[in-house]
C-alpha cells in the first residue's frame, strides 16, 4: 500500500521532519517560503493531509477548490481561527490542532508582557539603546508593581489557567476570570481564581486584563473602545490570544489618551503588519507572536500533529479533532 501523501506548509523542527519522512510521503518546505492562496489550493488537491500554520488562511473558497483529495488538516498550533471549520465540516475534511504542548510557553509570554508593560521594561530598554539614559533617579522610570494586583482573565482554558497559576503562586495576584463555562471548583481553588458573572464586572476590577479566548468572528473586536473605557485608567491589557480580539485602532487611541495605562501584545489582526498607530507609543510592548516560540515546544507541537496523523491514517479517531 502506498504511503499517505502529506504536506507541511512551513519549515518545522528537523526531529519532526525526520519522524514524518520515515512514515509518510512528505512534501517539506525547507526554504520556509510563505505559500500563497494558489499554493494552498494546489496542496489540497494533491495531498491526503495538509499541515498548515497560523500564517495560512484556509477560506471556504480555497478549501472548496481542494476538495476531493485532502482528508485531514493537521494544524500546527492550538488556535484554528485561520481555518473555516464550517467549510471543512461541509466538505468532510477532518481538522486537528495541538493543545496542551504549548500551554506553559504561552503562559510565560503572558507573564512576560505583564511584567514588561507594568515595569516599563520596553521603554527602558529603548532608552538605553537610544543612548538616552541619563542614569538612576528616585523619580525616574517608575512603573507599577505586579505583585498582589488583580489579574482578570477573559477565557479560562488551559493557557488561561496556567497563566492564573503562575500569577497567583509566583506574584500573589488575586485572579478573576470570565468565560462561557465556569471551571471546576478544584481548578478555581488551585489557581486561586474566582468567576466573574459579567465582562463588565471583570473589566472594572482588574489591574491587568489578559486575553485567553479563541479568535475568529465571534470574538472579533470583543475589546473595543467601549470596553477599553470600562477598564481602570491604571490598568494594562495583555493579548497572547489572537489579534482580531482587540480593535487595534481603539487600543492605540486609549493608550494615547491615557484611558488605560499600557498594553502588551504578542498577536495582531493582520500579522505581520503592526499598525503604525501603535508603533510610536511608549506604553505598549510589542512582541512578534512568540507564544509558542521555543524549540522544545515547536518540536512537541510537530509531534502532536504527527500523533493525530498517525491515528487518522491507521483508522483510529485523532485525539485532537476540532472539526
Ligand atoms: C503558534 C499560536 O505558534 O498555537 C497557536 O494558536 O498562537 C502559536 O503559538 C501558531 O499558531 C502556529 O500555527
Amino acid at each position: 500500500m502506498s504511503k499517505p501523501k502529506i504536506l507541511l506548509t512551513r519549515r518545522w523542527p528537523a526531529e519532526v521532519h525526520d519522524y514524518l519522512a520515515a512514515r509518510y510521503d512528505v512534501t517539506l518546505n525547507e526554504r520556509d517560503a510563505l505559500p500563497g492562496p494558489e499554493d494552498l489550493r494546489a496542496a489540497l488537491r494533491s495531498h491526503d493531509a495538509v499541515c498548515p500554520t497560523v500564517t495560512d488562511r484556509l477560506t471556504a473558497d480555497i478549501l472548496q477548490a481542494g476538495a476531493g483529495r485532502v482528508k485531514i488538516l493537521g494544524n500546527y498550533g492550538v488556535g484554528v481561527s485561520h481555518i473555516d471549520l464550517e467549510a471543512c465540516k461541509r466538505l468532510g475534511i477532518v481538522v486537528t490542532n495541538t493543545p496542551d504542548v504549548l500551554t506553559e510557553a504561552t503562559a510565560e509570554i503572558a507573564l512576560t508582557l505583564m511584567l514588561m508593560t507594568a515595569r516599563g521594561a520596553g521603554a527602558g530598554e529603548r532608552e538605553i539603546r537610544n543612548r538616552a539614559w541619563a542614569g538612576w533617579g528616585p523619580m525616574r522610570n517608575l512603573g507599577a508593581e505586579v505583585t498582589g494586583r488583580t489579574l482578570g482573565l477573559i477565557g479560562f482554558g488551559r493557557i488561561g489557567q496556567a497563566t492564573a497559576l503562575k500569577a497567583h503562586r509566583g506574584f500573589g495576584m488575586r485572579v478573576i476570570y470570565f468565560s462561557r463555562r465556569r471551571a471546576e471548583a478544584e481548578v478555581e481553588a488551585q489557581t486561586g481564581a474566582s468567576h466573574c458573572a459579567s465582562l463588565d464586572e471583570l473589566l472594572a476590577a482588574a489591574d491587568f486584563v489578559s486575553l485567553h479566548c479563541p479568535g475568529g468572528a465571534p470574538n472579533r473586536h470583543l475589546i473595543d473602545g467601549r470596553r477599553l473605557a470600562q477598564m481602570k485608567k491604571t490598568a494594562f491589557l495583555i493579548n497572547t490570544a489572537r489579534g482580531e480580539v482587540v480593535d487595534e485602532l481603539a487600543l492605540a487611541q486609549a493608550l494615547r489618551s491615557g484611558a488605560i495605562a499600557g498594553a502588551g501584545l504578542d498577536v495582531y489582526e493582520q500579522e505581520p503588519r503592526v499598525p503604525e498607530e501603535l508603533l510610536g507609543l511608549e506604553n505598549v510592548v510589542l512582541l512578534p507572536h512568540l507564544g509558542s516560540a521555543t524549540l522544545e515546544t515547536r518540536t512537541a507541537m510537530g509531534m502532536r500533529v504527527a500523533k493525530n496523523l498517525d491515528s487518522f491514517f491507521s483508522g483510529a479517531a485523532p485525539p485532537d479533532r476540532v472539526a
